[in-house]
């Protein structure tokens, strides 16, 4: 994997850190509510298990799963569930835990559904943000690093589902994508 890599962005010290903050300061935020961390498979599963644990407070987790419809091209951010989630929303103060918020199209939808299921309140937590490429009004109420618009994996994000188990975050290589 490391051969496929051009250049490391973030080493896997500065993320924990990252994730340490993001957890201190939803702790203090959360203190006494209900907090439920929700996040949608698979990218986000690495920063999920290393934000629950920066996360000091009483706190439950669920993930659900979806799937785009439509094949190739850019999809209207229409998603149809492949796993919902175990909890009923009602009464809890829900966390969207994502890896990176790009268009911000698909997490847009998902909200708006999860909305109507009556959480509490509801909140976005991402990692990472590229607010250039956002087409929709959507922005994280916690949010951890900016990236450049380039494409990078690692830490949970994949390219062709390959480079999520590597500890640092990373852009590929051009010549990887076959450009
Ligand atoms: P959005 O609906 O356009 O915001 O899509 C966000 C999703 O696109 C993320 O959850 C990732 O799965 C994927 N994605 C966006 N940018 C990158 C990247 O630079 N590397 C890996 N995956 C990415
Ligand atoms: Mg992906």
């Amino acid at each position: 994997m490391e051969q496929d890599i051009q250049e490391v962005l973030f080493s896997k010290e500065y993320l924990d850190q990252t994730v340490r903050e993001l957890g201190s300061r939803i702790s203090r935020d959360y203190e006494g509510k209900n907090l439920l961390l929700v996040s949608v498979l698979k990218g986000s599963v690495v920063f999920m298990a290393d934000l629950m644990r920066a996360i000091t407070i009483p706190c439950s987790i669920d993930f659900m799963a979806v799937s785009s419809y439509g094949a190739g091209v850019k999809t209207s951010g229409v998603v149809r569930i492949i796993k919902d989630l175990d909890i009923n929303l009602e009464g809890w103060d829900l966390l969207l835990v994502e890896d990176i918020l790009d268009s911000g199209m698909t997490l847009s939808y998902i909200r708006e559904m999860l909305q109507q299921r009556n959480p509490k309140s509801i909140k976005l937590c991402t990692l990472f943000d590229k607010p250039e490429r956002r087409t929709v009004d959507l922005n994280a109420d916690y949010s951890g690093l900016n990236v450049p618009n380039e494409f990078i994996v690692g830490y949970g994000l994949d390219y062709n589902e390959k480079y999520r188990n590597l500890p640092y975050v990373g852009i590929l290589k051009p010549e990887v994508y076959g450009g």
